[in-house]
């Protein structure tokens, strides 16, 4: 693997480029998730150049490189002005995963002897991580079954003197509905209990949609109660992958999501975020991402963003056999499908027409669905965009459902997967056609219809050996 002599980077870069060709593309939008375009590849293109400039900096100290100091400070000053409190401290992450982890830890370490973290089952599993990390517990509540919004007397029950901390998401990335931020804040408040926002996915972008006219619930740091929120530069900020802003009521709940070891004879720790040595190249890239497109070009990105989002929602409303649940609030849209049409194979389908939709399985009692998330550069593509559902959708109703191989959940359910090995493994999902070592993309339609059929800890036992075979 490693080349004996060093090779030169035009044939390093033909080396890449060749191998990206079997990937998704990540502009263009016809990639509904992961990725977010703006359409304008100017704007990209300073974002990687700011991001080249600043690769080899490292935060790990920042008296020793003061421009990642100044950046950051003014990246995490944008957000604390978007987000209801000019001011406000933060701390400049690596994405949703990573503030969430930070925010749960700060409010475990202001609450001794508590440990249990309340949140919708909407809620990202980056808490159930979090919590997990962290030696807590998670205490899933309901949502309401028509909005999908988190139940608050169900958050009220949950709440009891071991909760470390209340979460709402704003929005909730599977049905792009925000919670009742201010009911659950006021409450975890009059409780005595910090609140942490999720507005990983929303926080760049909910203010813009407000702004070009959307009705958007109150959900920021302007909210009494809120003691923390996370807000993704690299989804809806349109940065490159590696930014996000956790923002905190006051320093003194930051100082808790902070870290500092003098307990050897090293150099001295002090650390702001999960990682140690890490690169301020994305740090670059995002600030040079806000400086490039400013409010304005922002605020542009949100009209046409809530635009295709209506268009696309009134066109699902008109194609027979899906419907859209919920009503976002945001722009990720969820489309489930109905006894006819079976949206893994629609899924399927619509891939081989060269778009992806990404699959949701169904879970407390939410079904099955596609999500969709509509950004800046949909709008060019959204009736293309509905033409290639409606036509999948065609084909899936002709298909009728995946076939689930008779037994296999229950076979699969029955295993305990701890005691076979990777090669077991491969070939029970060969003897049912399911090939997981093969070039190309599998029949995903069959792979989800078999996840689906499972319950959510056989699944997730399940995703961990898939991963492990694919890695090899
Ligand atoms: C609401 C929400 N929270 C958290 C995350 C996790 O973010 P990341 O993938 O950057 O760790 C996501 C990702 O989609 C999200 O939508």
């Amino acid at each position: 693997m490693l080349p004996e002599h060093g090779r030169p980077a035009s044939e390093l870069l033909a080396e890449l480029s060749a191998l990206r060709a079997g990937d998704l593309p990540v502009r263009g939008g016809r990639v509904t998730a992961y990725v977010y375009d703006t359409g304008r590849p100017e704007v990209h293109d300073a974002a990687h150049r700011a991001y080249a400039e600043m690769i080899e900096v490292n935060m790990l100290d920042p008296t020793a490189f003061p421009s990642m100091v100044a950046l950051e400070k003014q990246v995490v000053g944008a957000a604390a002005e978007l987000l209801g409190r000019p001011g406000a401290p933060g701390i400049f992450t690596s994405g949703g995963t990573e503030s969430i982890m930070l925010a749960v830890k700060a409010a475990r370490d202001t609450r001794p002897g508590t440990g249990r973290v309340v949140l919708p089952v909407t809620a990202h599993p980056a808490f159930h991580k979090a919590a997990h990390y962290l030696g807590m517990e998670t205490v899933p509540v309901p949502v309401d079954a028509g909005t999908f919004r988190a139940s608050v007397p169900a958050v009220a029950e949950a709440i009891d003197e071991r909760t470390a901390l209340v979460v709402a998401s704003a929005p909730a990335y599977p049905q792009g509905v925000v919670d009742p931020v201010t009911e659950i804040a006021g409450l975890a408040a009059s409780r005595g209990v910090p609140c942490h926002v999720d507005a990983c996915v929303g926080g760049w972008l909910l203010p813009w949609l407000r702004e070009a006219g959307a009705a958007i619930p109150p959900f920021d740091l302007g909210v009494p109660g809120v003691t923390s929120i996370s807000c993704d530069l690299h989804k809806f900020g349109y940065a490159p992958k590696g930014a996000s802003v956790l923002l905190f009521r006051d320093a003194e709940l930051r100082r808790a999501a902070y870290f500092a070891s003098a307990a050897w004879p090293g150099y001295t720790i002090i650390n702001a975020t999960v990682q140690s040595s890490r690169s301020a190249g994305p740090l670059g890239g995002a600030w040079a991402t806000l400086q490039s497109l400013g409010r304005e070009g922002y605020l542009e990105l949100g009209r046409r963003t809530l635009e295709a989002t209506r268009r696309l929602v009134a066109g699902i409303g008109g194609i027979p056999g899906l419907r859209v649940l919920g009503e976002p609030d945001a722009s990720l849209v969820a489309i489930a499908g109905s006894p006819e049409i079976d949206v893994f194979v629609l899924a399927d389908e619509a891939r081989r027409l060269g778009w992806f939709l990404q699959p949701q399985l169904s879970y407390a009692g939410i079904p099955a669905n596609l999500h969709i998330t509509v950004t800046g550069v949909t709008l060019a593509g959204v009736d293309a965009m509905l033409e290639v559902i409606a036509s999948a959708a065609g084909t899936a109703r002709l298909r009728g459902p995946a076939a689930v191989p008779e037994g296999l959940p229950e076979l699969i359910a029955s295993i305990d997967l701890d005691t076979i090995d990777d090669e077991t493994f491969a070939g029970l999902a060969a003897s049912v056609g399911i090939d997981l070592r093969g070039a190309g993309q599998p029949a995903m339609a069959t792979v989800n219809a078999v996840l689906d059929a499972l319950p959510a800890p056989v699944r997730e036992a399940v995703l961990v050996r898939f991963l492990s075979v694919m890695y090899g």
